[in-house]
Parts: C-alpha cells; structure tokens; sequence
C-alpha cells in the first residue's frame, strides 16, 4: 500500500476556515458580499479556478499576505486536501471553495469584485467532441471580464500549447480584456518553487509551458 503523508491523515482537523461549501457563500444579488464570511480581513480577493493540490494558493498567501486568495476545486478529495495544508500552516487569507467554478462565478461573485483570476493548467479535453467542456470558452471568459475589476489581471497557463492558442484567440474575440503580456519567468529558488503542481511537473519534465496575462481596462 502507498503511504498516505502525515497530512492526509489528520482526519480529525477543524477545516471550517478554509474548506466552504458553495452554499457558504453569500448571494451578491442580495446582500453586499461581506468577505467576513470567509475571510478574517477585507482584503483584495484573488480567485483561482482549479486548484488542483493546491500549491498556488500556499504559496501565493505567503507572498502576498496583503491579499486574499479563494480557491474553487471541484474534486472533493483535493478541496479536502488543500484545506489540510491551509489549515496546516494556519494560513488567515487563503480558503477553498469545493464546487463547480462556473457556478460559484455566476451565482456567487459580485460584477467586478476580482483583482484577479488564475486558471492553471485546465483540464485539456483532448478529444474533439468533450472540447466544449474546456473552462477557457466564451461564457466562462466573458464572465471573467465581468467579476473582475478595473486593472484586474486574469492568468492563463496551459502546457496544451492548442489549448492555448485557442484560449488567446477567444479571450481576444469576447473580452475587452487587454494582452497577452509577456509573463516573466524565473528560476525556481527551491524544490516547490513553481506556480502549481502541473508546472513543476511540465518544467521537471523539460516540457514547455505556455502562459499569459491579460489586464482588464
Ligand atoms: C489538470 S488539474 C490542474 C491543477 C492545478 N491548477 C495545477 O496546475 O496543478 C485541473 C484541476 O481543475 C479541477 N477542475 C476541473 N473542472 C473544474 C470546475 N468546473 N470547477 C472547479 N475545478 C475544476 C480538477 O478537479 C483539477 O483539480
């Protein structure tokens, strides 16, 4: 049997400041969208779409403790997860939602309220016909426009280089997002030291990475 690291195994942690349900969420159309929910200080929110293991959101709270970071997982096992690492190293501005991304964007945040959305490696949909099923499309990126605000930054990293030349063009025909930017890249000062898990795994692979920036106006 694999071992299971310690982490995995603290099954009996208190997750309820990091681990949210898309029903803990307050509805914007109804009352302004007080962050106490989540999180202790109001601070500008940044939201990452498919969190994965987790890595960004661990790494960017540390970084950038005058931020708040909200991830939405959908797999239940990896929102667990996350929440174990945040819960872990008691980390006050970064929670996870478990849910549907698209959901939680449209029923949940506010029209203009982002400072910024990060989508890290999506789920490519290799086969013509799941393509549709790919989160960079149209309404989720004309959404995106929408919940982000002025000067407002959306990141988009794939290491599916179709994927992201596909993304570019529709990011460009439906938003009024302006880019791509040139997204610098440095060498990574330590083993972790990478965006997310599927960046660390693409560059240890020596395999290339395809990533982008767009600013909304
Ligand atoms: C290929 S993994 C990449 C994970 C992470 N971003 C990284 O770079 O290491 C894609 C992740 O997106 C999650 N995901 C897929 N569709 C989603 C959706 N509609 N809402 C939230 N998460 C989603 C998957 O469960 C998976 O964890």
């Amino acid at each position: 049997m694999r071992k299971r690291s310690h982490i995995q195994k603290e099954e009996t942690v208190d997750l309820s400041l990091w681990h949210f349900l898309p029903p803990d969420l307050p509805d914007p159309t109804v009352e302004a969208w007080n962050v106490a929910n989540i999180f202790p200080e109001k601070k500008p929110i940044e939201l990452e779409i498919g969190s994965g293991k987790g890595l960004f959101l661990k790494n960017a709270a540390k970084s950038f403790p005058e931020r708040n970071f909200l991830g939405i997982e959908i797999s239940k096992k990896y929102a667990r997860l996350i929440a174990l690492y945040l819960a872990h190293d008691i980390t006050p501005n970064a929670a996870v939602v478990c849910g549907d991304a698209v959901l939680v964007l449209q029923n949940s945040i506010p029209d203009a309220f982002l400072a910024a959305v990060h989508i890290y490696f999506p789920d490519p949909w290799w086969k013509n016909k799941h393509s549709k099923r790919r989160i960079v499309c149209p309404s989720v990126v004309k959404l995106i426009h929408q919940k982000l605000i002025s000067g407002g930054k959306f990141h988009f990293w794939t290491d599916v280089e179709p994927y992201f030349r596909k993304g570019l063009e529709v990011i460009t025909a439906v938003s009024e997002l302006e880019g791509p930017f040139d997204v610098p890249v440095s060498e990574p000062e330590h083993d972790f030291d990478y965006r997310t898990h599927f960046e660390r795994r693409t560059c240890l692979n020596g395999e290339p990475v395809f990533r982008s920036l767009f600013v909304k106006k």
